[in-house]
This record gives C-alpha cells, structure tokens and sequence, in this order.
C-alpha cells in the first residue's frame, strides 16, 4: 500500500482522506474527484511549494508503507492537526497612533481575500471596545490587551487563518511573549513613521488633546514606544507608499506558504 509521510508519520492511502480533508478545510484546491485524483491533486499542491515552506509545514513527501493501528492514527491525528495548525500566520502590526498600521492592516487584508486566503483584522480600537472594555492605557492594562490579543490570534491561525494584528502594542516584551507562543507563524511589522509625522496626521486631534495634557499617557508624548529591534517587515510609512508597504506584507506571507 502506498503511503506518505507528514511531520514524520506515514500516512496510509486511507488516512490521506482524512489528511484531504484537513486541507479542504485550509482551503487548499481540493474539489470532488475518486480518491486517486484527489491524492493527485494533494501531492501536485505541496510539491509545487518551496522546499523551505514544506519543511515548515512538516509536509515531506517520501513514500514509504505503513502499519495501520489506533496509536498510530492518534499520532496521525494529532501530526495532522500541527500541519494544519501550521497554515495560518499573525502579522502583527505595532507602531505608534497614526503610522498606518490600521490602513495597512486593511488593504493587505483585501489582498489575501483576492487571493483566496483565510485572513481576519483584530483592529485594536474595535477590539478594545468588544474584548477589552474594562482596560485603561496604563502598562499593566496594555500588556493585558495585547496578551488577549495574541490569543484570540493565535487561535485565528491555529485554524488556518492569517491575522492581521493592528495595535500599538508598545512594550517589546508583551509583543515577545506573544511571538514565544505562535512561534514561526509571527510576524512582527514594525509600522515606523516618526513622531511629528504622525503627530500631522492626527485625524481625530489625540496628539493635540495629549500635549495639551488633556489625555495622559499617550504613547510617544508622556507614554513609551519601544520599536521592535529586528521585525520581520518594516513599512516606512512616511516615505514608502501603501502600496510598497502591502507589498511587503503579501510577498513575505506567499513566501512562508
Ligand atoms: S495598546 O497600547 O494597548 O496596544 P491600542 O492599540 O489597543 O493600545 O489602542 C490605541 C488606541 O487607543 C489609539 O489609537 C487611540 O485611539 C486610543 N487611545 C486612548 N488613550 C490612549 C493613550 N493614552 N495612548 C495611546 N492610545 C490611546
């Protein structure tokens, strides 16, 4: 019996099916056919992506036979449930107020739609307002913020979709610790404009009520930002385009697939 091999277990043509239908769930191309046209259709997907993408998925491909028994469709079960925890990412995006990182946040999400990817925006002023309407802006409350954002994502992407993770988050070590738990599927982006500029920007007057002290402790006027020291992306939204910066969002995302 011919068998495959996911993140070191082998695979019988049986439990393929089952294997197929976890991708059909991460919507990978998968449409109704016999089983061998499926299994065709499965192995035509995953050779056709970078070796280290593969590698990252636990998806290698030498055939080799297999005993079938309950504990191995345990492991089965539970190697298959990794791979496909694997599918989903988290760009989470810091910056401070007005960078872009909402605007970016948006349009790469569009992008992934069009592209027929799973993705979800947890904006932090909406999500503040349904999942975190108890919480102020002082350090204890904003790493609590950023702490049940990095599990709401992490669950999102658990299941296959990549989330776009929108929030000033400005202390490095609440970010860290959320990276810690998602591992390899965060990505941090670091949205950098500096403080005058997003000072002009100002859409809804919080910098001039902050330095007017009308708000206290806002971020960048009597608040810290602590820049990310080495995210995977950084969008230089004063001087790159929206476009330059989607780009880089997109193309960092394909490449990790
Ligand atoms: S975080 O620090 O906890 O990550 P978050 O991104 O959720 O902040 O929320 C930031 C938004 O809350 C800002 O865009 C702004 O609209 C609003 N806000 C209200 N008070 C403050 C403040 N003191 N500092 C920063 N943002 C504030």
């Amino acid at each position: 019996m011919e068998s495959y091999r996911i993140k070191n277990t082998d695979i019988s043509d049986q439990s393929l099916c089952t294997t197929l239908k976890y991708f059909d769930e991460a919507r990978i191309p998968c449409t109704r056919h016999s089983n061998d046209q499926r299994k065709e259709i499965f192995i035509a997907s995953h050779r056709a992506l970078p070796a280290e993408s593969r590698k990252m998925k636990g998806l290698d491909m030498p055939a080799k036979a297999s005993t079938e028994n309950t504990e191995q469709m345990r492991e089965t079960t539970s190697d298959l449930e990794q791979a496909h925890s694997t599918t989903g990412f988290i760009l989470w995006l810091t910056g401070l107020r007005g960078a872009g990182k909402t605007t970016i946040a948006r349009a790469a999400y569009t992008e992934l739609l069009a592209r027929g990817l799973c993705a979800e925006v947890l904006d932090a002023d909406e999500v503040r307002r349904h999942l975190s309407p108890d919480l102020g802006f002082n350090k204890q409350d904003r790493d609590e913020n950023v702490k049940r954002l990095g599990y709401v994502a992490n669950l999102l992407a658990s299941h296959g979709v990549t989330v776009l993770v929108a929030a000033i988050s400005p202390y490095r070590q609440a970010r860290d610790e959320v990276r810690a738990q998602a591992g390899r599927r965060f990505i941090e982006i670091h949205v950098s404009a500096p403080l005058y500029v997003c000072e002009r920007r100002d859409p809804k007057g919080l910098y001039r009520k902050a330095r007017r002290g009308e708000i206290k402790g806002f971020t960048g006027i009597d608040d810290p930002y602590e820049e990310p020291l080495s995210p995977e992306i950084r969008c230089n939204t004063d001087h790159e385009s929206l476009n330059e910066c989607v780009d880089k969002v997109i193309s960092t995302v394909l490449g990790l697939r």
